[in-house]
């Protein structure tokens, strides 16, 4: 038998608790031997618990209990689970978390924490999606070429329901917090930093890049606006929140943004708070795993496979070289923030008059940036936007462009970007 500690007996600690017990025949079958959660670990002791484990508020009885063989950090938070952690893979207990949050900042120190003591995370990305093991072990004999994810599954919601059902942001915002989708501060889902950890995750696995969240290109969706979408949908495009990871020459680019993606790729027909990463390996090709990115059942369905792989692996008996490793691929590192290269689609807001259009051309033109797609829409009397896709050029290129069509006072509002990937 061996003996589990939940630390964060909520959502996915009680479905963690509530599963063992139900598929309890299975797991035994699967892990070799039976696995029992025997105490959990919570905030506020007055809270009514689906579960029958003993309940405490202190995290030293389950980190000073020698009977206890695995926790299961699901407290959240970064630097509560990071000193609970630490303090288990210190006495040797395996742990399995799925706080994305926690490892985006410090796996790094962790896995040199862990050594040969397994430490396991594999609902910390995309919730029940096996991608973690996907990235580790199938696609193991494969140079990663690209990481493009649908990982924020609130910000696929939303997007879902701003394009195909005209839906305005606050409206919809407001509608995945009463679903419980989005948090009552949303900003960590909206504004891409949920998606961010998860991308730093998947990075680390594929190219031993430690980087933190400050590091990378960070963007949300709260931006877009309903122009943006007709302009996505006249010109064959999905609007997708991604979390991308690719290789150019030796560097790594990562960044998490809005996206205009051509309709008939797959993760274009990602809708709802699914979630769904696609990775290409310069041997296998384009692979794609789709699946739930968050919810109590599925993501304790990660969280109790990483339990089952540690009691069939035997604890001790770690798998450190499929954690998070310096140098994988050697010369690559992590490119700037701002290089970047892709095409681009802007929004810019100008008076209608003789002129504009071709010294926006020129500017454009100056920095060797073509137009690929240009629609004008009136605004009112004297002014409209223009809504136009380019080629591929550099992000210093654009950024450089936008810069000049505000100190020129050729646009009327700031101008908005979005990256297209196709
Ligand atoms: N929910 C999902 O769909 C999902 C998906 C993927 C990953 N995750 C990750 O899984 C982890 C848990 O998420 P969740 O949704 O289960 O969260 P949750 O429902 O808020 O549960 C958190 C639990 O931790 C306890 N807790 C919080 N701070 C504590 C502290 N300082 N000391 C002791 N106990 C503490 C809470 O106690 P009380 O019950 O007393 O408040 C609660 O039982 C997070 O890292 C999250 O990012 C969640």
């Amino acid at each position: 038998m061996l003996k589990i500690g939940i630390i964060g007996v909520g959502t996915v600690g009680t479905s963690v608790c509530q599963i063992l017990e139900d598929n309890k025949d299975i797991i035994t079958a699967r892990a070799g031997v039976e696995l029992v959660p025997v105490a959990g670990v919570v905030n506020n002791l007055s809270k009514k618990r689906d579960v029958s484990i003993k309940i405490t508020d202190n995290p030293d009885d389950i980190l000073n209990d020698d009977s206890i063989d695995i926790v299961v950090e699901l407290m959240g938070g970064v630097e509560g689970a990071y000193n609970v952690v630490k303090k288990a893979l210190q006495k040797g207990k395996a742990v399995v978390t799925a706080n994305k949050a926690l490892l985006a900042y410090h796996r790094y120190e962790l896995q040199d924490i862990a050594g040969d003591t397994p430490f396991e995370f594999e609902a910390a990305v995309a919730g029940g999606i096996p991608i973690i093991s996907a990235l580790r072990e199938g696609l193991g004999a494969n140079h990663i070429e690209s990481i493009k994810g649908i990982i924020n599954g609130t910000c696929n919601y939303m997007l879902d329901k701003m394009i195909n059902e005209g839906v305005d942001y606050d409206t919809i915002l407001k509608e995945a917090q009463d679903l419980g989708y989005a948090e009552a501060d949303p900003s960590f889902d909206v504004g891409g930093f949920d998606a961010a950890h998860k991308l730093l995750i998947m990075a680390s696995i594929a190219y031993g890049i430690d980087a933190k969240p400050e590091d990378i290109l960070i963007e949300g969706i709260e931006n877009v606006s309903p122009e943006d979408i007709s302009f996505a949908k006249e010109f064959g495009y999905a609007l997708k929140l991604l979390g991308i990871a690719k290789t150019r020459g030796d560097k790594v680019e990562l960044r998490v943004h809005a996206v205009l993606i051509p309709t008939s790729e797959m993760l274009a027909k990602v809708d709802g708070v699914m979630n769904a990463v696609s990775v290409v390996g310069d041997k296998v090709g384009e692979t794609l795993y789709y699946g739930p990115g968050a919810g109590g059942d599925a993501t304790a369905s990660a969280v109790i496979a990483n339990i089952i792989d540690i009691a069939r692996k035997g604890k001790g008996k770690g798998s450190p070289m499929l954690g998070f490793k310096t140098s994988l691929e050697s010369g690559l590192h992590l490119a700037d923030k701002g290089d970047i290269e892709t095409k681009y689609y802007l929004r810019l807001h100008v008076e209608d008059k003789p002129g504009v259009l071709s010294k926006v051309t020129t500017i454009l033109g100056n920095r060797n940036i073509s137009i690929k797609n240009m629609v004008q829409n009136s605004v009112d009397e004297t002014s409209a936007n223009l809504l136009l896709s380019t080629h591929t050029c550099s992000e210093k290129d654009i950024k450089e462009a936008l810069e000049i069509f505000e100190t020129e006072n050729l646009v009327l509002s700031k101008p908005a970007m979005i990256r297209i990937e196709e």
